[in-house]
């Protein structure tokens, strides 16, 4: 476990979450490529940098893992959420992200991983979200979807945690195409006590990392993407 524990993992999850050892880890806490963002197969399969990237003036780069259609998706989900589900001790926490399109497949997968869907915690991002025309609602919220391996026990340290956090993305804070707030990060981290182990299969940039660091948690941390596994390693010495 020593090799893994307050380590980045340059590699592909699946092969990287085989290696770690059976209910060892509080808590997962992800955000894994939606392969969204587009209605048809030629949207979808676009580049990040294309589908995701509202802010035209700073460039960041792409990363892998992002073109699967529905049903791949589905699947690659379970293979890795089951991996998790092995991983994590008795009662822990699986927290997944997920924006309104991959919500109903990613509620799938974390049942048809065996774990205990619980919820869908709402993550506002504010009103500055962009809307296509003024007939719609804004696509202001992305969603965590959450669920315990087995029984969820009464936490001692802290709870009940909000439903629904409203945190706003700021550029300076941002380190990632789809960059989560290390302000959110570390309100969800402190859902395992300090001293605690949290796994990201998909840390991107590495938030949770450094969110888990900043609250005194252990992390555990794997990235296939180069250019991002190095954007972390840095984010981690600067703190
Ligand atoms: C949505 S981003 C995570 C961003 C992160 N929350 C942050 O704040 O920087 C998902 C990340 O998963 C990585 N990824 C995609 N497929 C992967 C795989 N099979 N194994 C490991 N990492 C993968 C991508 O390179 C990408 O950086």
């Amino acid at each position: 476990m020593d090799k893994f524990l307050n380590k980045i993992i340059l590699g592909d999850s699946l092969e990287v979450l085989r290696q770690i050892p059976d209910n060892s880890v509080d808590a997962v806490i992800t955000d894994p490529p939606y392969a969204s963002g587009g209605k048809t197969t030629g949207e979808k399969s676009a580049l990040p940098s294309i589908k995701y990237a509202k802010n035209k003036v700073v460039h960041r780069p792409d990363f892998v893992g992002d073109t699967k259609d529905s049903r791949s998706w589905l699947h690659w989900c379970v293979l890795w959420i089951g991996e998790c589900h092995r991983i994590l001790k008795d009662n822990g926490y699986f927290l997944m992200f997920s924006d309104w399109r991959q919500l109903p497949t990613a509620t799938d997968a974390v049942q048809m991983a065996d774990l205990v869907w619980r919820g869908v915690v709402a993550w506002d991002k504010g009103l500055c979200s962009r809307a296509p025309h003024k007939g719609y609602f804004r696509h202001q919220c992305e969603y965590i979807v959450w669920g315990t391996k087995g029984k969820c026990k009464k936490a001692v340290h802290a709870g009940p945690y909000a439903g629904c956090l409203r945190y706003q993305v700021l550029q300076k804070d941002k380190f990632h195409i789809t960059g989560k707030p290390t302000a959110l990060m570390e309100e969800l981290v402190k859902i395992v006590p300090e001293g605690g182990i949290i796994l990201d299969p998909f840390v991107g940039s590495g938030t949770t990392a450094v969110a888990a660091k900043k609250q005194n948690r252990n992390f555990i941390g794997i990235e296939k993407t180069e250019v991002y596994y190095n954007i972390a390693l840095n984010r981690l010495k600067e703190i």
